[in-house]
């Protein structure tokens, strides 16, 4: 297997690769999960462990994956197997391709919510929402009907498959382009909004004061669990990306925009959500149908509501299919590359087939709400599995991987590609890297795994 591959695509521009990933990693995760997630999990304790896990462990993953997508140009199986020829680091990538295709099959189903109240705000349905309990029956109501939640979440994946199915340049590249400075214009403006509310000094408080009590094993690994989600790390949607990118460019100083952009829009999307989650005296811990619940009855309050609605719910669809199509990316680039398929058939049918089992999921909401495990609905267990456990799990086998079986000399090497000067300028990064990706983030990540399984 040659590493070179000169006939696969690649992204037009650096800003296009940028704006690629940053539309990867931007997506339900920040404006729909964090906020939930922050809420269920006591707030500014929760928020502090998160950023620490993206600076420690998410920073030098993401870099080691992109890396091993340029230097090798391929899927996550063909990357690990072309730097190791070994079957067991190939099924490392496998388990990656697995869990992209576990978290399109749930993602497109809340996608869809999206999706579905673009045509709520559309015919006003908000206008009539005085109290947050009026949203949340609606919410309840719409999620209850099979119709409507598989309706949209198979036209969610519809969207997905057309992007995926037009290729790198033409699909994924242009449409992030349009639309991710569109969604932190409109998100700011809900920030300012939320900010100057009634009681927003309450909410700004829960963001950013901390309760340590409320903190345990459990914690720390949802954060880090959310941490990976939102970069879309350990599963190989970076490594994918990197796969595309030309080798004149800088690694880290791309990670470090991609890192920071999905950082700055996670908490933008928490002050206006938490703003208004106060000001309307709702319940942090609503869960899955948090932003549901308060974002209408703010949109009712403010001027040019209507409006804002129906912008904010098509941009919100948008950050979602900007990062499913990443999902579907790892699974068509896998088939295409190592099976030889056509990129058009391989998003056609793994569209579907993660369609076909992301129903019960969909089901989880209704007909299936009291069918659960440990506690948990299939979506709660498809979450999880895939969240918290897959991706943490992946993203300690690519930094083991890069740091000690491929080798952090060879690893160097390629990262200095298009980073010379950054390197020369600023020597201790690679160090910092070097101790990072070797020792640390392996390290946290094995601790998180063995306490939140209550091993000490
Ligand atoms: N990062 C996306 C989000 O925050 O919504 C979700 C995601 C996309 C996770 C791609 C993993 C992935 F590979």
């Amino acid at each position: 297997m040659s590493i070179q591959n000169s006939n696969r695509e690649n992204w037009g521009s650096k800003l296009g690769f940028i704006l690629a990933a940053a539309g990867s990693a931007i997506g339900l995760g920040n404006i729909w999960k964090f906020p939930y997630v922050v809420g269920e999990n006591g707030g500014a304790a929760f928020i502090i462990i998160y950023l620490i896990c993206t600076a420690v462990i998410g920073l030098p993953v993401i870099i080691a994956e992109i890396l091993l997508g340029r230097t090798t140009q391929r899927n996550p199986v063909g990357a690990f197997y072309a730097l190791s020829k070994s079957k067991f680091w190939a099924s490392i990538g496998g388990m990656g391709v697995f869990a992209g295709f576990v978290i399109l099959s749930f993602y497109s189903v809340v996608a869809g919510w999206s999706f579905g109240y673009i045509f709520e705000a559309i015919n006003g349905v908000f206008n009539d929402f005085q109290t947050p309990q009026a949203a949340g029956q609606h919410f309840e109501a719409l999620v209850s009907n099979v119709y409507w939640i598989v309706g949209f979440q198979f036209l969610f994946t519809l969207v997905s498959i057309f992007f995926v199915y037009r290729g790198v340049q033409k699909g994924i590249e242009q449409g992030s382009k349009i639309m991710m400075p569109v969604l932190f214009v409109l998100l700011f403006i809900l920030m300012i909004r939320g900010l100057t509310l009634p009681n927003a000094e309450k909410g700004i408080e829960f963001l950013f004061n901390a309760d340590w009590s409320l903190v345990n094993g459990q914690t720390v690994l949802m954060a880090l669990g959310q941490a990976f989600f939102t970069l879309s790390l350990g599963m190989g949607a970076m490594m994918t990306y990197g796969s595309y990118m030309s080798k004149k460019n800088s690694i880290p100083t791309s990670a470090i925009q991609i890192i920071f952009l999905d950082t700055l829009i996670a908490l933008v999307a928490g002050v206006a959500i938490f703003t208004a989650v106060f000001a309307t005296g709702q319940d942090t811990n609503a869960g899955p149908g948090l932003i549901f619940h308060t974002l209408p009855v703010v949109f009712n309050k403010m001027p040019g509501g209507y409006i804002f609605s129906i912008l904010f719910f098509i941009l919100l669809t948008i950050a979602a299919i900007t990062s499913a199509i990443s999902l579907l990316e790892v699974i068509t680039a896998y088939f295409v590359d190592e099976r030889k398929w056509s990129r058009k058939k391989a998003a056609i049918v793994f569209g579907i087939v993660a369609f076909v089992f992301g129903v019960p999921s969909a089901l989880s909401f209704n007909v299936l709400s009291d069918t659960t495990l440990f506690g948990l609905t299939y979506y709660g267990i498809v979450d999880y599995l895939a969240s918290n456990i897959l991706l943490p799990l992946g993203g300690f086998f690519i930094a083991v991987f890069v740091a000690w079986r491929w080798g952090f000399d060879k690893a160097i090497v390629n990262l200095k590609d298009g980073a010379g000067e950054l390197f020369a300028k600023y020597p201790w990064m690679l160090l910092g890297w070097k101790i990072l990706i070797k020792y640390l983030a392996p390290i946290l990540i094995f601790l998180v795994f063995l306490n939140s399984i209550g091993l000490f």
